[in-house]
Formats: structure tokens, sequence, C-alpha cells
């Protein structure tokens, strides 16, 4: 199994540039940093201390693991540790869910986390390693649904040389990595019947032994497991032990999916904006109702899809203004042009417009019906060919109202490709 590593390398940015080049010739697992960079990265952030928290984490971690500091390991994740430290929102939903991670965080409770995938799960679990007691020892994740469930047990509590075939030398596991720290146990319906008797037993003796080995290891771990499905009808069809579901479920805390807190949605963008700013060198700008459109959308894949969306219009869209007929398809789904059929004589818009829900926030009325004026007009000339006449037709509106909008949306119109004689379309 691979691990990650953060190098700390002393020298000058420079050097430590040449040695990234290197590393990543040899390994996509290793990457360089060094701790004046991590400091200044720290004293630049706006949440300092919890990511200085977190570099000195990883470097007890390290400590733990290697006895001396020397390349310093991290968890298998290669995802920055500040991503995980932002609970973003400031729902009612969501300011249940940080009430619960301030009232179980100090004790050593097991926790299980429920929700949808993509809703934080992974960033609760950090949250509530980082506001307890054991925040200086290591945050241990193992997704039990990814590994084979022959190598689960050996993955979690370690092996000892020559236990199995292939086991080379002896190994620490999970459980072990996390002594004193956290392990998250994530998505752990997804665990075989057969682990689920061995973790049980771990959390009811806090001891165990590795794979081929009789000697009793004590666990001082405090767990957290989250899953994405549902444990009753899990226990209900005989999957998921009944006994261990209480063991683990001593605090249960549920995250809502996005759709119930959609007033998030604007903190999520900014935050999501700000974390991709210096990886992608811009940033767009999404008009109230491209907004809108977002609001109303059900997000199936919660802030993952939203994280991984964003993503998607900074590459297309660098530093622009987004619009409601800029998103993809299926992200727009009451001002659908195509949902019109434009075969149909006499058939009118406003038939198939699906009237848009106001959000729970509130909108700048104006700003939201100049936005989508401007975004149907735009969809009209592209649909025109840019010959303004026949855009007017579509929008059953005067080719003399349709310019002056226009102008005062300072829209660009490309001239009709057929008959561009150098006129500027907007007088044809
Ligand atoms: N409230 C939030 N604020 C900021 N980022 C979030 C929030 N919830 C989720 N994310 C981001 O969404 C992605 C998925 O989160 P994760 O915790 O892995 O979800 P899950 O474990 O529930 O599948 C991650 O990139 C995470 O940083
Ligand atoms: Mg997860």
């Amino acid at each position: 199994m691979t691990e990650r590593g953060i190098l700390i390398v002393e020298g000058n940015s420079e050097q430590r540039k040449r040695i990234e080049c290197l590393l990543s010739a040899i390994s996509d697992n290793i990457v360089a940093a060094d701790f004046d960079h991590l400091r200044r990265m720290t004293d630049q952030s706006q949440h300092k201390s919890p990511l200085w928290a977190e570099v000195q984490e990883l470097i007890a971690t390290a400590k733990q693991e290697s006895g001396q500091s020397k390349p310093v390991k991290r968890s298998k994740d290669h995802r920055s540790p500040e991503l995980f430290r932002c609970l973003v929102g400031s729902s009612h939903g969501l300011m249940q869910v940080k009430k619960a991670i301030m009232q179980v965080a100090d004790s050593d409770t097991n926790v299980m986390l429920l929700g949808e995938s993509g809703t934080g799960k992974e960033v609760v679990a950090r949250n509530i390693h980082y506001h307890s007691p054991r925040r200086g020892r290591p945050f241990v994740p193992i997704n039990c649904g990814a590994i084979p469930s022959e190598l689960l047990e050996s993955e979690l509590f370690g092996h000892e040389k020559g236990a199995f075939t292939g086991a080379i030398s002896s190994r620490r596991g999970r459980f072990e990595m996390a002594q004193g720290g956290t392990l998250f146990l994530d998505e752990i319906g997804d665990m075989p019947s057969s682990m689920q008797v061995k973790l049980l037993r771990v959390l009811q003796e806090r001891c165990f032994e590795r794979v081929g080995s009789e000697k009793t290891v004590k666990s001082d771990v405090r767990v957290i497991a989250a899953t994405h499905r549902d444990l009753d009808s899990q226990i209900e069809s005989g999957k998921f032990r009944e006994d261990l579901y209480y063991r683990l479920c001593v605090f249960p805390i549920t995250i809502p999916p996005l759709r119930e807190r959609v007033e998030d949605l604007s903190a999520l963008v900014e935050c999501l904006l700000d974390r991709l700013k210096n990886e992608r060198q811009a940033r767009i700008t999404l008009t109230e109702s491209a907004m809108t459109a977002l609001r109303r959308y059900l997000w199936p894949g919660n802030v993952r899809e939203l994280a991984n969306l964003i993503e998607r219009l900074l590459i297309m869209y660098p530093n622009q203004r987004v619009d409601i007929a800029d998103l993809p398809g299926k992200y727009r789904p009451h001002i659908e042009i195509e949902q019109l059929d434009r075969s149909a004589p006499g058939h009118h818009a406003d038939n198939s417009f699906s009237c848009p829900q106001l959000p729970a926030g509130g909108l700048d009325l104006r700003q939201y019906l100049a936005d989508v004026e401007r975004s149907l007009i735009e969809q009209a000339l592209v649909e025109a060919d840019g010959v303004v006449a026949r855009a007017a037709e579509i929008l059953r509106t005067r080719r003399t109202t349709l310019v002056e909008k226009i102008r005062k949306y300072q829209l660009e119109v490309n001239p009709p490709r057929r008959e561009f004689d150098g006129q500027v379309a907007v007088n044809s």
C-alpha cells in the first residue's frame, strides 16, 4: 500500500521547486515543502491557528510514526488540510451540526456521521478531532468500502511478518497509527460482516492483536464512523450488526443534504472560489439568475458536486461573469430554452416557463430580472444568428426596443455569417 508524504525541505524556494520537480518524476506520493513556506501560508491564511495546528498535528504524527522527524508521513489523502478545517455555512441545519460537534468533541464518545455522499462527513469528522483534546495526535481515516475485505483486517489491525503470503515485513494497522488520536471509519456501512465482529470486540475491550500475532495491543483511539447508507434498513436486511450499530451510534450527527440548506450556497461558492484561486489564478462571478438556478437544483452529489461545478466553470469562463445560460444544462431547469417546442405554431414561451422559486434569503428583484432579460436576449441573438430583427421576432418585441436593450446591456452582437458586409449587426 503506498503512503503519501510531505518531505520537509530546508532551502530557498528555487531549490524546493527543483526538488518538487524531481520528486514528481519519481513518485506522485511525496510532496516537498519547507517550514517557512508552511508558516507563511499559515500567517496569510484567515484560518491562522487551525492550519498551523494541523501542520503541528502532522509533525506530531510523523514523529510518532517514524520515531524522529524524518520525512513527514501523512494520511493517504493528499488534499490540503485547510480544506477540511472550514465548515462553511450558517443555515439552521449546519448550525445544528456545528453545535453537535462542539457538544461531543471534548469527550471520547464514539460518533456516527450520517448523510448523503458529499455532504461533508469527513469535514465534520476532522472538525470533531480538531476541537477535541486529541487534536495534537493523529487523525487517521480509512475507507472501509474501498479496501478489499481480505485486506481490511490487516489494514485496521496490522500484521506480523509472514502472517500471510506477501506479508514480507510486519506492519502497523490504522488502529495503532491512530493511537492517542482519532480513527475515522468512513463508509462503515460497507464493512463486511466478518470485520464487523472484530471491530465490535475492539470497541468493547479496547484491545486487539495484529494479524499473525498473539500479543494484545491496548487501544486508545476515539472512533468516528460515517456512512451514506440507511443503517436501519441494513440492519433489517442482516447486512449490519445491530450490536455494532449501538456501539458506534452513541452520538449520531446527521448532515443535511445541500438542497435542504440552499442558504449556504453563496458562502460555499465563495469558499470554493477562494480555494481554487491560487491553483487557477482566476475567479468567476455568478449572476443572480445563475445563483437562483443553482438554489433550485437538487444537488445529488452535494458540496462535492458544487466544488466540481465551480472548478469546471473556472476552466470554461476564467475571470468572466457566469450567467444562467452559461451553466451546464442540468443546472438550469427552469429557463430551458430547449424545452420549448418551437415547431408548435403560436406557442408562447410563458406556457412552459415554470415560475422560479423565491430563495430563502430573498433576492434583488431588479438585478434578477435584468439578468434574466439579458440572458434571454443573448440566447435569442445566438438563435437568430446575430440578426437583430429576427431576435426581436423570437422575443416578440420591437426591433428598436431590442436594439436599446442590447446597448443597455452592452451585448456583443455577432454579425450574421452569410450576409456580413462590414456593418454592425445592431443596425441591420
Ligand atoms: N460545509 C462545507 N464547507 C466547505 N467545504 C465543504 C463543506 N462540506 C463539504 N465540503 C467539501 O466538499 C467535499 C466533500 O466533502 P466530504 O467531507 O469528503 O464529504 P463526504 O465525506 O460526506 O462524502 C470536500 O472537498 C469538502 O472540503
Ligand atoms: Mg467521504
